[in-house]
């Protein structure tokens, strides 16, 4: 099973707009190989002003999204588009990597959660989160770039997104190696030569080659993915 369908719950859907709307992704949603909706959390406030988030209890700095709108706007999509993994971006959760990416890819709908301020509403993780995911051990200001970070290395092996499956599967990480070098016209550029194997059109050296390549640049590079 591929996934088909990812929901995200965001304060700023405009800005995940603009990122997923264009080029492959864009174009993936365009022919409906992959659908990417957002949904603005605000929109499910139950007051005029459209609050959406309040002070911490105990104290402390900063505002915390409310478990209410939260919720209001899951069962939303719940009821609308039907059940899906729930993931809150956190920087709490699973760091993503590409094997990562590759699990999200077997369920068919993801609910993507976006926090801002200083988190959300524990109450509407115990209730609604299936996971928690964190692109790496730093803070951000939002869960929206994580969100964009996470649909995008998922729906680009969706089949029909890339022209076809060696666009991934021959790239960094899909099988625990860093990407060859890559070349492209001219052949001398700033004095820089391409490496001449790859002019020579023998396949079978090039795709040595490549793999010797690959091998090298990830013991130089990140050493620790070979441990
Ligand atoms: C300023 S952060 C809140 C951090 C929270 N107070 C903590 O210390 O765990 C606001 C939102 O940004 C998102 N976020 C921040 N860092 C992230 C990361 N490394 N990975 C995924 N989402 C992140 C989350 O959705 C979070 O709710």
């Amino acid at each position: 099973m591929t996934i088909t369908q990812i929901d995200i719950l965001t304060l700023f859907p405009e800005s995940i707009g603009r990122l997923m709307g264009e080029s492959i992704i864009g174009r993936a949603q365009k022919k409906g190989a992959i659908a990417i909706r957002t949904h603005q959390i605000r929109d499910f406030t139950l007051n005029k002003q459209k609050q959406v988030d309040d002070y911490p209890y105990g104290g402390g700095h900063g505002l915390i999204m409310q478990a209410d709108p939260l919720y209001r706007c899951w069962e939303h999509v719940v009821h609308t588009h039907g059940a899906g993994r729930t993931v809150y971006l956190s920087p709490q959760g699973r760091v993503f990597n590409q094997a990562e990416a590759r699990r999200l890819l077997t369920f068919p709908r993801l609910i993507l959660v976006c926090g801002h301020y200083e988190g959300i509403d524990e109450r509407f993780i115990e209730e609604c989160v299936d996971e928690e995911i964190s692109i790496g051990d730093y803070v951000i200001t939002g869960g929206e770039l994580a969100a964009c970070v996470v649909a995008d290395a998922v729906c680009r092996m969706v089949p029909g997104v890339l022209a076809d499956e060696a666009g991934f599967t021959g790239e960094s990480h899909w099988d625990g190696l860093l990407e060859y070098p890559q070349y492209s016209r001219p052949e001398v550029w700033h004095g820089r030569a391409v490496p001449e194997i790859l002019l020579s059109g023998h396949h079978a050296n090039i795709d040595k080659w490549r793999k010797e390549q690959s091998l090298e640049r990830t013991r130089r590079k990140r050493p620790d993915l070979l441990e």
